[in-house]
C-alpha cells in the first residue's frame, strides 16, 4: 500500500512523511527531493534555468513513475495534485490512500516566512503583509484538488506524532 501526503508548502510533508516511513517500515519518497536526483538540479534552478511550464511537465512525469513504488510514503510538492489529471492519477493510484495535511494560513505563513530563498513561488515577495495575501488566494485556488483527498488531516499546533498517530488511526 501507498500512502501520499498532499498539502501547501509548509504543511509538514516532508517531516511527517519520514516520521509515517520510519513506523510503518515503509520506503520515503519525497517527489521534490526525486525529481532533483533525476534532473541533477534543484528545485529552484529548474525553475531558474527552465520556467515553471517546464517543471509541471517533468513533475507529472515523475508523479507517474512514484506512484507506482510499492510500499511507500510519498510526499508530493504542494502543487502537485493541482495541475492537469495529476490529481485524478493520485486518487486513481492502485492501493493507495491520500491524506491530506491541512494548515491555516497563519500557520503557513509563520512556517514560510523564513523559508521564502528555497521556494521559487513566494521567493518574490517582499512582506510578510504580501505573503498573507498570496498564500491565501493561492491556497483557496488548491484547496478544491486537496479536498479531494480520501483523508483530511488538521495539522495546526499539533506535534509530528501526534499527527503521524493521527493519520495511522485513520488509514488503518
Ligand atoms: C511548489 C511546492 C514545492 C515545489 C515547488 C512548487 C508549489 O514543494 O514542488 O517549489 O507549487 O506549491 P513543497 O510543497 O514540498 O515545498
Amino acid at each position: 500500500m501507498n500512502i501520499i501526503l498532499i498539502g501547501y508548502m509548509g504543511s509538514g510533508k516532508s517531516t511527517i512523511g519520514k516520521k509515517l516511513s520510519q513506523i510503518l517500515d515503509f520506503e520515503y519518497v519525497d517527489l521534490d527531493n526525486y525529481i532533483e536526483e533525476k534532473e541533477k538540479n534543484t528545485i529552484s534552478g529548474i525553475f531558474k534555468t527552465k520556467g515553471e511550464i517546464y517543471f509541471r511537465k517533468i513533475e507529472k512525469k515523475y508523479l507517474e513513475e512514484v506512484l507506482i513504488l510499492p510500499n511507500s510514503v510519498i510526499s508530493l510538492g504542494g502543487g502537485t495534485p493541482c495541475y492537469g489529471d495529476n490529481m485524478k492519477l493520485i486518487t486513481e493510484a492502485e492501493d493507495s490512500k491520500s491524506v491530506y495535511l491541512k494548515a491555516s494560513i497563519p500557520q503557513l505563513v509563520m512556517r514560510l516566512k523564513d523559508e521564502k530563498n528555497k521556494r521559487p513561488l513566494i521567493s518574490h515577495l517582499k512582506s510578510e503583509e504580501q505573503l498573507v495575501e498570496f498564500i491565501g488566494k493561492h491556497l483557496f485556488e488548491r484547496s478544491v484538488f486537496y479536498n479531494q483527498s480520501n483523508v483530511t488531516l488538521s495539522v495546526d499546533n499539533k506535534s509530528v506524532n501526534s499527527i503521524v498517530e493521527e493519520v495511522i488511526l485513520q488509514l488503518f
